[in-house]
């Protein structure tokens, strides 16, 4: 099936109903942020986020670092721009693009899930080195991996604003367990005071185990250092990638 990617399109109206609770954002940059603090080895003034989507990420660090953004979709860099107009948003692809500046600190969070093939995968890290100084950071944090994924995973969300009632039912799905990637199938369950809307969407999205990271990571030039992050019931593994270069 045909990756359609909707929701960083003609359904980027959704994203802020979209995914976690405000609270749950706030709570994962403090996270990396004390993951920047004690890893970089430099004073870290200014953060590039790599995928940074519609800014929430943005939104909670822009506290503590001066943030600039990437990414593919000029309509999530509108939401991000609106939530953030101080910030600087540039659209690019995060396996090619080189700003000619360089930062102390880069976050690569779930945008990195799109690397869908190892070429792109170690693509995506070349450009977050690209853009760091030396004893900058790199902090990157698997959504899912080949031990956490789980087969035929089905989560419905619903969302209730202004006026409109949203189901969002994602099932995560992998044909073929012996190549890189599996597939994300959206429904969109949408009442606008009642009258229902359906919509669909699909992406394909990265499947790396933790050791392929690990080596990734190390190859592209970083010293690795791990830590978990805790999330009520889910765990996941934060990467704090120092260029020491
Ligand atoms: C889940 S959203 C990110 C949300 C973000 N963490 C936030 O704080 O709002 C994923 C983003 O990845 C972006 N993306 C996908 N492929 C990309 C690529 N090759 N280069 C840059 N951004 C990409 C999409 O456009 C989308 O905005």
């Amino acid at each position: 099936m045909k990756d359609t990617n909707r929701l960083y399109t003609d359904l980027a109206w959704l994203w802020p109903m979209w995914g976690d609770a405000a609270a749950e954002y706030a709570h994962y940059c403090r996270h990396v942020t004390g993951i920047i603090r004690r890893f970089a080895r430099r004073p870290a003034v200014t953060l590039l986020d790599i995928g940074c989507g519609g800014g929430k990420n943005v939104l909670n660090l822009k506290q503590e670092f001066n943030v600039t953004g990437i990414d593919l979709s000029s309509t999530m860099l509108e939401q991000a721009k609106q939530l953030n107009p101080e910030c600087t948003f540039v659209q690019g692809d995060m396996r090619t693009c080189r700003l000619g500046r360089v930062f102390d600190a880069v976050l690569m969070d779930d945008a990195i899930s799109y690397m869908s093939c190892m070429t792109d995968f170690e693509a995506a890290f070349c450009t977050a080195y690209a853009h760091l100084k030396p004893g900058g950071i790199l902090v990157a944090t698997p959504d899912v991996t080949t031990e956490t994924f789980q087969q035929n995973r089905t989560t419905t969300t619903p969302v209730t604003r202004d006026g409109l009632d949203v189901v969002f039912v994602e099932n995560v799905y992998d044909p073929d367990p012996t190549d890189e990637h599996y597939e994300t199938t959206i429904l969109y369950l949408i009442r606008d005071h009642g009258r229902l809307r359906i919509e669909t969407d699909h992406w394909t999205m990265g499947l790396f185990a933790l050791n392929t990271w690990r080596q990734v990571l190390r190859e592209t030039g970083f010293e690795v250092h791990e830590g978990r992050y805790d999330l009520g019931e889910d765990e996941y593994t934060v990467f704090a990638c120092v260029k020491t270069g």
